[in-house]
């Protein structure tokens, strides 16, 4: 059975082995590692999402599912919980870079942008200013806040 959590500082060196294999940066991973889950199958973990809150806006990052379990439907349920805590914490509105999944989050409602009309919180973070290249697409998408998740 798959559980998804809150991840504990202790799961970053897992997190970050399993984003570098999944050729995904983890320049300032650690901005984000507050609001991260996880996904654990018997202790190891599949998959992570996560959120770099800059005040009532965040940077959805680190989207990563490990390939045998991918297409189950984990990334949505990772990225749906990594949505509630960033909402439940105050931010209003996500933005994210992506170079390899925008079919994917457009079908889950996020809306393309240009990347110059970031708020300016998120043009100095670490996946803006180098970790994604210029080529990588921005997406945006407003959140409803909903009960307390964490
Ligand atoms: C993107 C990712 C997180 C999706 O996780 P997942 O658990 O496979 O996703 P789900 O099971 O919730 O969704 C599967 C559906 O999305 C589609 N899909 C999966 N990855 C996709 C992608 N990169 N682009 C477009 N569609 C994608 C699948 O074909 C499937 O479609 P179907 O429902 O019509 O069969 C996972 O493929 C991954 O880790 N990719 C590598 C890392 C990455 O690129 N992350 C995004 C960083 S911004």
């Amino acid at each position: 059975m798959i559980e998804i959590e809150l991840a504990q500082a202790s799961d970053r060196p897992a997190i970050e082995a399993l984003l570098e294999a999944s050729g995904l940066p983890t320049d300032g991973f650690e901005l984000a590692l507050g609001t991260a889950v996880v996904a654990r199958e018997e202790g190891r973990i599949v998959g992570c999402a996560a959120v770099e809150p800059y005040g009532s806006v965040g940077l959805l990052r680190s989207a990563c599912v490990a390939p045998p379990f991918r297409g189950l439907g984990l990334g949505s349920r990772l990225v749906d919980r990594a949505e509630a805590v960033a909402a439940a914490r105050g931010v209003a509105e996500l933005f994210l870079l992506t170079e390899t999944a925008a079919a994917w989050f457009a079908r889950r409602g996020y809306e393309p942008g240009a990347r110059e009309a970031a708020p300016a919180a998120l043009l100095g973070s670490p996946e803006f200013t180098g970790a994604c290249p210029v080529s990588a697409a921005l997406f945006r998408m407003r959140l409803v806040r909903a009960a307390p998740v964490a």
